[in-house]
C-alpha cells in the first residue's frame, strides 16, 4: 500500500482495471521483500558464482538483493505493477524450504487488494512510516493515512 501511495500512477492503473491485481500482487511481493533473508547451513562444500562455501559454513540468502537483480529484472528499481513473468524470489527458490505459506500468503494479498482498490477514491500518508529495527523483516510500525470512501 505504501508503495501504490508513493507511485499514485501506478494505483490509478489498478482502479482503472482491476483485472490487473493479481498480477500486481507479485510486483507488490517482489518489491517489498517483505522477509529480507534467511540463513542456513553448507551441508556440503559448494562453488556459488564464484565464491566458495564450505560445509557446515553458514550461508546467507538475501532475497532483497535478488528481487533487484539487474540480470533477472528490466529496470529493477522501477515499481511496475503491469511487470509480467515477475520470477521474483521474496518466497524462496529452488530450495526444499521454498515458503510453505505462499499460496495462502498470495490469496490475502490477492483478496485484500481485490477488495480495497475498487472502493478507494483516495488515500494519502497522514505522518511517518516507521519502519521495524531488522534485518529479517521489512516491517513497518505505523502506517496512518487518511482515506476518502467512494
Ligand atoms: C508475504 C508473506 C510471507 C513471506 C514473504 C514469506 C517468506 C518466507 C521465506 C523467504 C521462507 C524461507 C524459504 C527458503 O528457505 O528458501 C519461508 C519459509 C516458511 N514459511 Fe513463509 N512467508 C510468508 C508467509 C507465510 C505464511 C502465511 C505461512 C504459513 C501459514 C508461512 C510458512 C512458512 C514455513 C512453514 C516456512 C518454512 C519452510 C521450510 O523450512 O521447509 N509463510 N517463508
Amino acid at each position: 500500500m505504501l508503495a501504490l501511495i508513493q507511485h499514485p500512477e501506478q494505483l490509478a492503473k489498478l482502479q482503472a482495471a482491476p483485472s490487473l491485481i493479481p498480477t500486481a500482487v507479485e510486483e507488490f511481493l517482489r518489491w517489498a521483500s517483505p522477509v529480507y533473508h534467511f540463513r542456513r547451513t553448507a551441508t556440503r562444500n559448494v562453488e556459488l558464482g564464484d565464491k566458495q562455501a564450505k560445509e557446515g559454513d553458514k550461508v546467507f540468502i538475501w532475497y532483497a538483493s535478488g528481487n533487484r537483480d539487474e540480470k533477472v529484472f528490466d529496470n529493477p528499481y522501477d515499481f511496475d505493477v503491469t511487470r509480467a513473468d515477475n520470477d521474483h524470489v521474496t518466497f524462496g527458490k529452488g530450495s526444499p524450504h521454498l515458503c510453505l505459506g505462499n499460496l495462502l500468503a498470495r490469496t490475502e494479498i490477492r483478496i485484500m487488494f481485490e477488495e480495497l482498490i475498487p472502493r478507494l477514491s483516495g488515500i494519502r500518508l497522514a505522518g511517518d512510516v516507521p519502519r521495524v529495527r531488522s534485518t529479517f523483516v521489512n516491517g513497518i510500525k505505523k502506517f496512518p493515512v487518511e482515506v476518502g470512501p467512494v
